[in-house]
């Protein structure tokens, strides 16, 4: 039997990763107050999603999770938003119509502000400081007192939350989201780009499709998923004093379930999966679906441990697990695990994290990641799950709407002399619209080869990769 859960059970468990606060009382005194503010998302949303994750970990679905590595309270403003937005619907809109399953659409947006570190201090020329750690926590200034963790930042990150979710939401009921403003999605920046004529196509082909089933009498403006679609937050689980004054008691479905109402889907970081450890603690007992990040220390035992403590009942949907290996290290790990997983008959999604494996140091000193690297293990996964008879159930990506030069290759063939042009992150480098494009078409050609195998089992030349 597993030790009763509560929100606050996690605080008696040894925890890494998080800050100290100088001030107790005044961290005190913001999680009172966050306690007391409304939720960001419903208890309804989140049993959606579990229904929508539930039917990808069978295979009927493909999830696409995506946004920024961390959100900054400089950035917050609408362009950002909106064309972050428009590049997710984008790459989605390939996945779907190219790939030809449904496409669970998850982003990194709406609360993903901390961040893990591998190093607690930063070294600049000769000065050592404590690390940044997103702005929730501190700030990204290489001074002492930026660094300084400070509670108030947690009430700020709240309101920035619930502005960007507002804004997200006015986009999918304004009619924004709907089939018919496919065209209008594209950003002015990759306009004469070879991916935007590739993207154009098929937006073209929808629009003939629409037509097509307007003159079969389908009423375009009554017809739901032609007018707009379900779009879900998600952030890493990693400021755990946040995350606890936003776990409430479902009362208003009477279900009484307890959930996180920071976002829709959270998920724990490759640092911080230790299974008698704080932040598997919480995250056990919430009711959303969860995420749990597979890196290359995980072995199979270790996975199999978690995935009982996290998903004690085997519930498709309620697990994700997110590979992020590395392209030269998933060959070795990806393999074992899924074989461990399915032989143990857990039911969750297996979904590729090309990101977090393939982060190089250029030769400028800046971090950078290879579209290369990040293409190939997005392959070699899909390769694998295939090999292993498991379904390839989703992508997650570190991605921005802007035209920011932070990953090398792709269409443009970014080089490291490039990199200093606009290089904006303030923590990992993340795929600009064209490379985002790039992958998304690259995985709506794998999801197609699958659905012809699994059309014409027989028939060998269906399972060569695309
Ligand atoms: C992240 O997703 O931003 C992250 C830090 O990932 P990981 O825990 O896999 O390193
Ligand atoms: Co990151």
């Amino acid at each position: 039997m597993a030790a009763p859960w509560s929100p606050d059970s996690w605080r008696s468990k040894p925890i890494v990763q998080v800050p100290e606060y100088p001030d107790p009382a005044a961290l005190a005194d913001v999680e009172d107050k966050l306690a007391s503010f409304p939720p960001l998302v419903f208890y309804n949303e989140v049993a959606r999603l579990r229904q929508k994750l539930a039917a990808a970990a069978e295979g009927n679905g493909f999830v696409f999770q995506g946004g920024d590595c961390a959100e900054s309270f400089k950035e917050h403003g609408p362009d950002n938003i909106s064309s972050y937005f428009r590049v997710f619907l984008q790459s989605a809109l390939v996945m779907t119509f190219s790939g030809g399953l449904p496409v669970v659409k998850i982003g990194r947006i709406g609360g993903q502000f901390a961040k893990p570190r591998s190093s607690s201090i930063e070294k600049k020329d000769g000065v050592e400081l404590p690390s940044y750690r997103g702005d929730i926590i501190n700030g990204a200034e290489f001074t002492p007192e930026d660094r300084i963790p400070d509670p108030h930042r947690m009430l700020q990150a709240y309101r920035q939350s619930a502005a960007t979710l507002n804004f997200l939401r006015a986009f999918l009921q304004g009619g924004y989201a709907s089939l018919e403003n496919v065209h209008r999605w594209a950003l002015s920046f990759t306009k004469d780009k070879p991916i935007e004529a590739k993207y154009d196509k098929l937006a073209d082909e929808i629009d003939r499709t629409r037509e097509i089933l307007c003159a079969m009498g389908v009423d375009e403006k009554n017809t739901r998923p032609l007018l707009t679609t379900d779009f879900y937050t998600s952030h890493e689980a990693l400021l755990l004093p946040y995350e606890q004054a936003f776990t409430r008691r479902d009362g208003l479905m009477d279900t009484g379930n307890t959930f996180a109402t920071s976002a829709h889907f959270l998920w724990i970081g490759d640092r911080t999966r230790q299974p008698d450890h704080a932040h598997v603690e919480y995250i056990r007992g919430i009711y959303n679906p969860i995420g749990l990040k597979c890196g290359p220390s995980l072995e199979p035992d270790g996975l199999l441990q978690l995935i009982d403590i996290l998903d004690p009942k085997n519930e498709p949907g309620r697990l994700t697990l997110i590979g992020r290996f590395g392209s030269d290290k998933v060959d070795k790990h990806l393999p074992k695990l899924m074989r461990a997983v399915s032989r143990a008959g857990r039911k969750v999604i297996w979904m590729c994290d090309p990101m977090h494996g393939n982060t190089i140091t250029a030769t400028t000193g800046d971090k950078t990641r290879p579209l290369g690297r990040v293409k190939e293990e997005v392959e070699r996964f899909f390769d694998i799950a295939q090999a292993e008879g498991v379904h390839p159930g989703g992508v997650h990506l570190e991605m921005t709407g802007k035209d920011v030069t932070e990953c090398t290759g792709g269409a443009a063939k970014i080089v490291d002399a490039d990199l200093s042009k606009r290089y904006e992150t303030l923590c990992d480098p993340r795929l600009n619209a064209e490379q985002s494009l790039e992958i998304a078409f690259m995985v709506a050609e794998r999801l197609r080869a699958l659905r012809t195998a699994r059309a014409h089992p027989h028939s060998g030349a269906a399972i060569a990769s695309a």
